[in-house]
């Protein structure tokens, strides 16, 4: 531990609850980053990593844990995420159940098969851009939220006409998922709208048994990897998690990807002369402003990341933010940049939990960015600003206003 720890700031002032951190990380990240390899926060009973190497020697690392009933009890993950002893998710499952799921959900998700939803995803983007009928919008609200959620109620085969249910509830259930800290109003809400999302499921569920159809759900009954079926109650949790680790977290990345755009009109009028740099503008949207500022592991034995000793289930909370943004590897790390080579980053994570549904969010967003930009030759910031959301461990707005001319 550095000297200089003591006075770096720790616990909620490390999270999106803070005004500052929600507005601007990337200047206190950056501070802890340049200061010490490892902060001890022993306000929220974690160790954070801040360096881009040590964060992927952390995610790479696939003996670490995630599964929080195993860490000590006081810290981070046993507090926050390890709410009662029900079987995590994917998310926070550990071998053999984890590799078990995954292999049974994957196959939809590779590159290939991700790639046949383009056109749909092309004209669902279509579609929503046909609802917005006002010049001053927000986006979040009209476009990049609506996109994900449509795209993977398709995806799960689910009737058009519960479309607008279906979004309601799994934007409340969202709440409680992946908040730390929800308050009360939010948890009686996030508890209401997920049992109603879980009898839907269920009753899905059942339809497709009787008739199998071409959707992910169908898939997931037919599933087959070392003779092993899903059960209900897993097919049920894993429509949930496609829904939590899916829907906030690519509105968000269309929501930070166009502010971006906006506030960079040079790099705007880039992508739109040449719009074939989209693929390479996305990458540089994930790492410029990463829809996901934090994952982490359990450490599962004594280890020495950062020259900082930790212990068998000590939380370890990887900076995915600030690993991003390293100087020592990123030419002008702050720099947005459509164009940079350098794109690679550690937002969807890495090593055995790498984010399943990478393929998916990309397209989504590449074909929400380009639907937007040529339906509105003109797009700049709306007279109403924008909100950022107060949600730990992710970063996204809740509003944000734009105008948009169109032809
Ligand atoms: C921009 C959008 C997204 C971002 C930034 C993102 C980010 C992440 C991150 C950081 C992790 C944890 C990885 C780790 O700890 O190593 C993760 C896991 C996961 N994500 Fe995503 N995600 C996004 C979109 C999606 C979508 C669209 C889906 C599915 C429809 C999805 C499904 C999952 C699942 C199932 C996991 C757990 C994988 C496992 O534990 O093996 N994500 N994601």
């Amino acid at each position: 531990m550095s000297e200089t720890e003591t006075d770096l700031p720790q616990g909620i002032a490390l999270t999106a609850l803070d005004e500052n951190f929600r507005d601007d990380p990337y200047p206190v990240l950056g501070s802890i980053r340049d200061k010490t390899a490892v902060l001890h926060d022993a306000e929220l009973g974690r160790y954070v990593y801040t360096r881009h190497d040590d964060v992927k020697e952390i995610l790479h690392d696939g003996a670490l844990w995630s599964d929080p009933r195993k860490a000590n009890p006081g810290t981070f993950t046993r507090e926050f995420l390890g709410r009662g002893d029900e079987e995590p998710s994917m998310l926070l499952m550990d071998e053999p159940g984890h590799r078990r799921l995954r292999m049974l959900v994957s196959r939809p998700f590779t590159p290939a098969a991700v790639e046949r939803w383009r056109e749909r995803a092309r004209a669902i983007v279509e579609r929503v851009l046909d609802d917005i009928h006002d010049e001053e919008f927000d986006l979040i609200e009209q476009f990049a939220g609506p996109v994900p959620t449509v795209v993977i109620a398709e995806m799960l085969g689910i009737d058009p006409a519960m479309h607008a249910d279906f979004k309601d509830w799994s934007d409340v259930s969202v709440q409680i998922g992946f908040n730390p800290f929800p308050t009360p109003e939010q948890t009686a809400a996030g508890e209401g709208a997920q049992a109603k999302l879980d009898a839907f499921f269920k009753s899905e569920i059942a339809a497709r048994r009787a008739h199998l159809g071409d959707d992910l759900i169908s898939d997931m009954i037919r599933a087959e990897a070392e003779g092993e079926k899903l059960t209900e109650p897993e097919i049920v949790q894993q429509c949930n998690l496609l829904l939590i680790a899916g829907n906030v977290t690519t509105t968000d990345l269309i929501g930070n990807g166009v502010k971006a755009l906006l506030d960079h009109p040079e790099q705007l009028a880039k992508l739109r002369s040449n719009p074939s740099l989209i693929r390479n503008a996305v990458e540089e949207m994930l790492r410029y402003d990463s829809p996901v500022t934090n994952s982490g592991r359990i450490a599962n034995r004594s280890l020495d990341i950062g020259g900082c000793p930790v212990h068998q289930g000590d939380s370890l909370s990887t900076s995915l933010a600030a690993a991003n943004r390293d100087p020592s590897v990123y030419v002008d790390a702050d720099r947005f940049d459509i164009e940079r080579e350098d794109t690679h980053h550690q937002s969807f994570g890495g090593g055995r939990h790498l984010c399943l549904g990478a393929h998916l969010a990309r397209l989504e967003a590449q074909e929400a960015i380009l639907g937007l930009l040529a339906r509105y030759p003109v797009l700049e910031h709306g007279k109403q600003g924008w909100q950022y959301a107060q949600v730990p461990s992710f970063r996204g707005m809740t509003k944000f206003w734009v105008r948009g001319v169109s032809a």
